[in-house]
């Protein structure tokens, strides 16, 4: 066929256009899902416990990812800051998972055991208490939002459909831990359930 003819032919050319994206797109996605490094998790990395995952929903709704990605790239610059970087077997307990790409704060994928609970606490009340010149926005209702954890369990059940898709190594929750996961949450604030999943972050790459 004759380029001239393509070119005077914008509906043809539309057409051939997303054929051209859809291949190159399945040819370079599908394999991401049968490739062992991106469907099993990481050695070391868990499942979220259910104080987590009140934890990790509290860090989406709040839209912290806005600020702070959670993928550490492989040049020297960033892993002598944060430590090993970014494997993809770490993600297959997120749904969505938290990688960001907007760095007005730190990288968090590797915060977990940084700092102590209480710092953790008090740098989600008001920041400039600890970081006296930081720009992060304070967070003081998350003290006096209590969780009912009356959900837990069913997000426990979503998650296991989602890793079922995606990961057929990931660990399920079993009715056990669904049914005693209300008790595990209820009570404490969202401020400790966040704190709770950031003390998580990245604790498995330490041992790698
Ligand atoms: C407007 C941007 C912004 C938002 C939104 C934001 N942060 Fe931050 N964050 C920062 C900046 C800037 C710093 C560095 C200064 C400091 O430590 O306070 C920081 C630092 C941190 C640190 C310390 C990291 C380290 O390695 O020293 C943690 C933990 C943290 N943020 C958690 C959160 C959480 C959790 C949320 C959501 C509830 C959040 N941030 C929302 C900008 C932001």
């Amino acid at each position: 066929m004759s380029h001239e003819v393509l070119e005077k032919n914008i509906g043809l050319m539309a057409i051939l256009i997303i054929l051209v994206i859809s291949v190159g797109g399945l040819v370079e996605i599908v394999p991401l899902f049968f490739l062992k490094e991106t469907t099993e998790p990481a050695p070391g990395v868990q499942k979220y416990d259910a104080l987590a995952i009140e934890g990790r929903d509290v860090y989406v709704r709040e839209g912290c990812y806005n600020c702070h990605s959670q993928m550490i790239r492989p040049f020297r610059a960033e892993t002598e800051r944060y430590g090993h970087y970014s494997v993809a077997g770490e993600s297959v307990y997120d749904h969505p998972f938290q990688w960001g790409s907007k760095r007005t704060g730190p990288d968090l994928a590797r915060v977990g055991g940084r700092y102590s609970d209480d710092w953790q606490l008090a740098h989600l009340y008001n920041p400039r208490d600890v970081v006296p010149e930081s720009n992060m926005p304070a967070y003081p209702w998350l003290f006096d939002a209590t969780l009912d954890g009356e959900d837990t369990g069913a997000k426990m059940r979503a998650l296991n459909l989602a890793s079922k898709a995606t990961c057929p190594k990931c660990e399920l929750y079993s009715e056990e831990e669904m049914t005693a996961a209300k008790d595990a949450v209820a009570g404490k604030t969202e401020a400790q359930a966040i704190v709770h999943y950031m003390q998580g972050l990245g604790l498995a790459s330490k041992q790698w």
